[in-house]
């Protein structure tokens, strides 16, 4: 299907704010990573139902392996069964499922999950879920940098950033309040609009994303152009 022109094709999202979230509640931490797994899965479906053509998610940043390793343990396995039991709706839905980030840092089992339902949805094209997992920017810049190097060609350095095969995000979503990238695609976001909100991402619902691509409709965007 066509869109508009100002029609978001790929959005990008940083999920902020399961621990403050949980912590409003007194509940704890993990908490609300719970029921922000379960919010990244509805908004999933949501986006494909919206006609968006890329979602991608970060889901655990390469900083994030300096928090306790129980909440680590919790993401990750969040992360699995998410996607053990999403597995199947994810290919009725025609959604491919894709990852960036340094997967050679995960336990062998997220490993082999990703490798499941990736290769499960290979074929799957309405829309491309990508989830940034054990992903920085920055390390992603310096591996495209060190492989570039050592291919001996002279042209084409953007081939060896990990995420170029994605287009560019077209809209960038960050909740929690932080008004920041925080290492988050870095070299796709040089042109991206900024649309952050207040929420915490346990209360991000599928409106919340219809208002932002609504938002990111009347902007103008001009490439550094003077049209
Ligand atoms: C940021 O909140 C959130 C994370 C670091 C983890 C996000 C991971 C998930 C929601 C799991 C994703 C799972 C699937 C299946 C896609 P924070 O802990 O930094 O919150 P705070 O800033 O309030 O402390």
């Amino acid at each position: 299907m066509n869109h508009a022109d100002n029609f978001p094709n790929h959005v990008a999202i940083i999920m902020d704010g399961n621990g403050r979230w949980a912590k409003k509640r007194n509940r704890q931490r993990t908490d609300g990573h719970a029921k922000g797994a379960a919010v990244a899965i509805d908004i999933v479906l949501c986006a494909k139902k919206v006609n968006i053509k890329y979602l991608t998610l970060f889901a655990f940043s390469a900083e994030n392996w300096n928090r306790p390793k129980r909440e680590i343990a919790l993401i990750l396995s969040l992360v699995e069964n998410h996607l053990k039991n999403k597995a199947t709706e994810l290919k009725e839905n025609g959604i491919r499922f894709k990852t960036i980030g340094n997967l050679g840092d995960l336990p062998k089992s997220t490993v082999d999950l990703i490798d499941t339902v990736s290769d499960m949805t290979s074929g799957c094209t309405n829309m491309v879920f990508t989830l940034a997992i054990s992903y920085g920017g920055r390390q992603e810049i310096r591996a495209a940098a060190e492989k570039y190097k050592n291919s001996g060609n002279p042209i084409g350095f953007d081939s060896y950033i990990q995420s170029a095969f994605l287009p560019d995000p077209d809209l960038l979503i960050r909740t929690g309040g932080e008004k920041r990238i925080s290492n988050f695609m870095l070299y796709g976001l040089a042109y991206t609009e900024l649309y952050f909100l207040d929420k915490y991402w346990p209360d991000f619902s599928c409106e919340d994303l219809k208002a932002a691509i609504k938002e990111y409709k009347l902007r103008k965007r001009r490439f550094g152009d003077l049209i």
